[in-house]
């Protein structure tokens, strides 16, 4: 059966859940307040690199069941399905989430509200957020107790985001146990066909949806930041991380996913959950039960220094006047996000230095020059390497994963490469006169 519904918001989560809900047969319209954004999903055309987004979001809108309008009583009007999907930033020079855009969807929303309506939240919050957004909508909207919020957090990753929206490996909806709501009814209806197809349905109270997602975060957070510290001891006594890694992988307990050492985490979503995590757990009072995650913040940032120390080194101890080329400036390889990307963000410290620091990144170089308009941005591999002291791989994009070190011998002036993501066949490196340094690798 197919649902109306409206999606606030139309960033990588947003804009996906919009096209995704349309593709499974819904009539979707997504909200935004960003009209430039609104008429390129009109078009059919994402904003943002998203592998197999384009497709299915034209094909939604060429369907008829997907269209984008910035006016909340149209989608009032239309909906009684409404998901949260904005952005949830780190509050400036503080660790808690910016709740403003979720806040002020609830304020535009709420009043408009005269017919029985489920709110269903994406966006990564705060436990405790959703009851108390609950408590406003019921208070501002005008169908009062018939309108019920619910929190479904979203797990997908840039980069698979189509995939793991359609087939997810669990729907988590935290309803509010008090009630004798329509939530639970109504995101059956949403998810009927990943329902039928076997994917598992958590139905549990708001606190621990809201919970479940930040808790999913700060775990991988912390076996990325475990394997980067292993990484260090490696590097101490001449160990490979990577085969550790891999040894540790083959223990079913354990996995090997999020077990690449390397620059560390980065993007929009686990550094500042993490730390949004800290600053709740704090403000509940228990803040000691998350001293853990400190050290991971810690681990993971100690990467980016010790990756431009290493340059440093690198390069015969200083790097004023160095020439530098940096591979990879988004947050991870198949995504132009550069929201708090260790690659970005080292080639900025390199360049603080004193490096003339040229960057070349498949997809994310305009993003990144918005962020970081004084470094160089080249047009190709080549074209950062050129007459290079020390060259950096620090997004694992396939491109630089198969590059041949033959082709950039006589490109660069010193055959010098640092593997941020030890995604290169450091034997072929060598094999070819270069000087490699990767992490936690002999
Ligand atoms: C992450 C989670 O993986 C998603 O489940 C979640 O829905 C999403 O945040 C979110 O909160 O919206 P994403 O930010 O797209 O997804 O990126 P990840 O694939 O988790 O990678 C995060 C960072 O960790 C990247 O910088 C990546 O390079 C790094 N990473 C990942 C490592 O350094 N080592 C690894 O082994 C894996």
């Amino acid at each position: 059966m197919s649902c109306n519904i409206a999606v606030f918001g139309t960033g990588y989560l947003g804009a996906t859940h919009a096209a995704c809900m349309a593709h499974l047969g819904h009539k979707v319209i997504g909200v935004d307040v960003d009209t430039d954004k609104l008429s390129r999903l009109a078009a059919g055309e994402a904003p943002f690199f998203e592998p197999g987004l384009e497709s299915v979001l034209k094909s939604a809108v060429d369907s008829g069941n997907l269209r984008f309008t910035n006016s909340y009583a149209q989608a009032a009007e239309f909906a009684d399905v409404h998901f949260i999907a904005v952005a949830t930033p780190q509050r400036r020079g503080e660790f808690a989430a910016d709740l403003t855009h979720v806040e002020s969807v609830i304020a535009e929303l709420a009043p408009l509200l005269d017919k029985p309506a489920v709110i269903l939240g994406k966006s990564t919050v705060p436990v405790g957020t959703a009851a108390r957004l609950a408590d406003s909508v019921r208070h501002l909207a005008p169908a009062g107790q018939a309108v019920d919020v619910a929190w479904n957090p979203e797990f997908l990753r840039e980069g698979f985001a189509v995939q793991d929206t359609l087939h997810p490996d669990r729907i988590v909806l935290g309803i509010d146990r008090a009630r004798d709501g329509r939530a639970e009814e109504v995101a059956r209806l949403v998810y009927a066909r990943m329902i039928d197809d076997g994917v598992p349905f958590l139905v549990t109270d708001r606190e621990t949806a809201e919970l479940s997602k930040t808790a999913a975060n700060a775990f991988l957070a912390t076996k990325i930041s475990f394997i980067n510290a292993m990484a260090e001891i490696c590097d101490a006594v001449g160990a490979d991380v990577t085969k550790l890694a891999d040894v540790l992988g083959h223990d079913s307990r354990i996995g090997r996913q999020f077990l690449n050492a390397g620059i560390g985490f980065g993007g929009g979503c686990l550094p500042k959950d993490i730390r949004a995590l800290m600053a709740r757990a704090g403000e509940v009072g228990a803040s000691q039960a998350f001293t853990l995650l400190r050290e991971v913040d810690s681990i993971n940032m100690r990467r980016r220094l010790k990756t431009a120390e290493a340059a440093a080194e690198l390069a015969g101890g200083s790097l004023v006047g160095v020439k530098v080329a940096v591979l990879g400036a988004a947050f991870k390889p198949n995504s132009d996000d550069v929201r708090d990307s260790p690659a970005l963000n080292i080639a900025g410290q390199l360049q603080l230095q004193g490096a003339a620091v040229s960057v070349y990144d498949p997809k994310a170089c305009a993003n990144a020059s918005k962020l970081f308009p004084t470094l160089h941005y080249a047009n190709d591999v080549i074209g950062a390497c050129e007459a290079a002291e020390v060259t950096l791989v620090l997004t694992e994009w396939e491109e630089f994963r198969r590059l041949d070190p033959a082709d950039l011998s006589s490109v660069v002036r010193y055959r010098r490469i640092i593997d941020g993501r030890n995604c290169l066949d450091k034997e072929m490196w060598r094999g070819a006169g270069w000087i490699y340094r990767g992490i936690g690798t002999p």
